[in-house]
């Protein structure tokens, strides 16, 4: 792939290491917050080297199920191991009672904003006079890159399927974006790492862009991971637009039951609209994998380049 960029070999060897206080230096500069405390800009020393990271702080008063989350999102990138495809962990430390998590740093912060910066109003010039008339919104991202940031999250989710990773959380904010634009999935706050999990506790849901069974049964597997891939496909197709806009939980799940989906969009290719519509199948046996997203889409970059 032409924008095909992994981590420095170096990285790739000494990742996920236990840090030193000394080997982090944080920034003000802050990237994101959670219920587990924030994400701050700064850099770590690996091996004299100094390189960008995001790094999660647990925040000292957090509660049993924030700190759960943190070592279970530790755990998960830990058995995921390296891919370059995803958000990798460069190391953790514990410093008087906080925990810090480095991750790769994504200059480009999450791929839901990104699209909606990228909208620009089409014009087109009118056949009579030469007055502009405003068609529609495009992308400043070409077809062909949009569909390779949709490629990319399908390689890495391919991955993180291989080693038997739920995800539960897959959405357009939960990919980040690098310098060069290459799409990494991150975020495995919720992943589990069972093959099949049963929800048992009540946490909020993300609801548009969970799959049905996952909202009905509470089951997930990698086939409702790709439910939600198909709502990241239908993300990606609107700019960064709300899936089923509008709409209560309650009544978007009879209408799911019902088998409402929702309908191809103008700028939509069909292809990839049936693409949508088969990561949104009833029986998540009759989904694709993970590895038919990933062949698919290479082809329909090839008949686009
Ligand atoms: N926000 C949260 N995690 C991030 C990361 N790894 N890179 C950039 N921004 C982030």
């Amino acid at each position: 792939m032409e924008n095909y960029r992994p981590l420095p070999l170096k990285i790739m060897a000494i990742s996920d290491r236990d840090l030193t206080w000394d080997d982090i230096s944080l920034t003000s500069r802050l990237l994101g917050t959670g219920n587990f405390g924030e994400v701050r800009k700064g850099t770590v020393n690996l091996d004299g080297e100094r390189l960008p990271s995001a790094i999660k702080v647990l925040k000292r008063g957090a509660d049993e199920a924030a700190r759960q989350d943190f070592q279970q999102e530790v755990d998960i990138m830990r058995h995921v191991g390296y891919h370059p495809y995803i958000i990798n962990l460069l190391g953790t430390c514990d410093h008087q009672g906080q925990q810090y998590m480095a991750l790769e740093m994504a200059g480009n912060g999450d791929l839901k904003k990104y699209l909606r910066t990228s909208r620009v109003l089409e014009t087109t010039s009118a056949a009579y006079g030469n007055t502009r008339q405003t068609a529609g919104t495009v992308s400043t991202l070409s077809p062909v890159q949009l569909l390779r940031i949709a490629c990319d999250v399908a390689t890495g989710m391919e991955h993180l399927s291989s080693k038997d990773v739920i995800h539960r959380d897959l959405a357009a904010r939960n990919v980040l974006l690098t310098d060069s634009l290459i799409a990494k999935v991150a975020d495995f706050g919720l992943s589990r790492g069972d093959g099949i999990y049963e929800q048992t506790s009540k946490r909020a849901v993300p609801f548009r862009s969970t799959a049905l069974e996952a909202l009905s049964k509470r089951i997930y597997t990698t086939q409702s991971d790709v439910w939600s891939f198909g709502i990241l496909l239908w993300e990606i197709v609107t700019l960064g637009g709300t899936p089923y806009s509008g709409m209560k939980s309650g009544l978007l799940l009879r209408r799911l039951r019902e088998g409402y989906r929702m309908p191809k969009q103008r700028n939509c290719d069909e292809d990839l609209y049936q693409m949508m519509l088969q990561c949104w199948q009833r029986r998540p046996e009759d989904r694709p994998t993970f590895s038919d997203l990933v062949e698919q889409l290479k082809n329909m970059m090839e008949d686009k380049s």
